[in-house]
């Protein structure tokens, strides 16, 4: 694989998945509307790559930007993400979420990359005490959650349709460098460059499966050279216990300082698993 459209690839996850990609010699597009994305989080390595700026809802734009480039494989990334404004924008959530990803797949039936990753979410699944397996019930408990199991739907009938092999990636929470939504890192650090003595954690008591951006980047790129069914569904987690905020932000600071790991798993024919998704309560 050496072509790579990366819709939504000046965000948070997108950049750091663009710039290893780069690392790897693969050639890249990212398109995106830098809604929420920034052109600094790909200032150090835009040279190497082509960057469109566009909606992912502009068929012309999205047709011209893959027929041109032909990609091995499209990772689809473009999204409304942060969940207090999808609440407050139900409307744009949909018409990114749902309607952008369908754009994309229209496209993508016409010129075919050997493979599609969409980025789905834990929020698919109803809160739970167990840790989630792929064949887990399915219960969006908001409008974030919902766009992205109709994403899901979508992504399902047309890899059938189409026969371009494609992946639902479920990540669950993503935490390091160049967070753009305001999730509780970028949270702590803002706190601590006003130089407070206390910091305000908000909520303390939810435990969450945190993994850090770069196992989410070689995780997505190991599951594009995997050779895909049809249509699979990977939880991407760590595998370790669910934690705190608190011990997120130690958990951020270590990880600043090691290399990455990741193994991708397959578990039994209904159930493919990166890691195990581990409990959110
Ligand atoms: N960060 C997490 O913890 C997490 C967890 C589960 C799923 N995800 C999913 O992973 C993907 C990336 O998330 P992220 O954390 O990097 O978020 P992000 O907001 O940093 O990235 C999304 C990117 O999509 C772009 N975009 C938004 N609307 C667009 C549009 N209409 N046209 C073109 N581009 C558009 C934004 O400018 C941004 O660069 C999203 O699909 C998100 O739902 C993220």
């Amino acid at each position: 694989m050496k072509k790579y459209f990366v819709s939504g690839g000046a965000g948070f996850i997108g950049s750091c998945l663009v710039e290893k990609l780069v690392k790897l010699g693969k050639e890249v597009v990212v398109y995106d509307n830098f809604s929420f994305g920034r052109m600094e989080n790909i200032e150090d390595f835009k040279d190497k790559i082509k960057v469109v700026n566009a909606d992912i809802n502009d068929f012309a734009l999205l047709d011209g930007a893959i027929s041109e480039f032909a990609p091995d494989v499209v990772v689809h990334l473009a999204a409304i993400h942060f969940i207090p404004y999808c609440n407050e924008n139900p409307r744009e959530a949909v018409q990114v979420n749902v309607d952008g990803t369908h754009t994309l797949m229209n496209v993508c039936s016409k010129y075919r990359p050997k493979a599609f990753l969409f980025a789905s979410t834990a929020a698919v699944y109803p809160p739970s005490h167990i840790p989630y397996r792929e064949d887990h019930e399915i219960g969006p408990f908001d409008i974030y959650g919902a766009t992205k199991i109709c994403g899901e739907t979508l992504m399902e009938l047309y890899a059938l349709q189409t026969e371009v092999p494609s992946v639902s990636c479920r990540f669950f929470n993503v935490y390091g460098p160049k967070e753009t939504n305001d999730h509780v890192i970028p949270r702590i650090i803002k706190q601590i460059k006003k130089g407070v003595t206390t910091i305000q954690l908000g909520n303390t008591s939810p435990k969450r499966d945190y993994i850090y951006v770069e196992d989410m980047s070689e995780a997505l790129i190991k599951i594009s050279l995997t050779g895909i069914n049809k249509y699979e569904v990977f939880n991407i987690g760590t595998l370790l216990p669910p934690i705190t905020p608190k011990n997120l932000f130690i958990q951020f600071m270590m990880d600043q300082f090691r290399q990455t790991r990741v193994n991708v798993i397959r578990g039994t024919p209904a159930c493919f698993i990166l890691y195990f998704a581990n409990v959110r309560t």
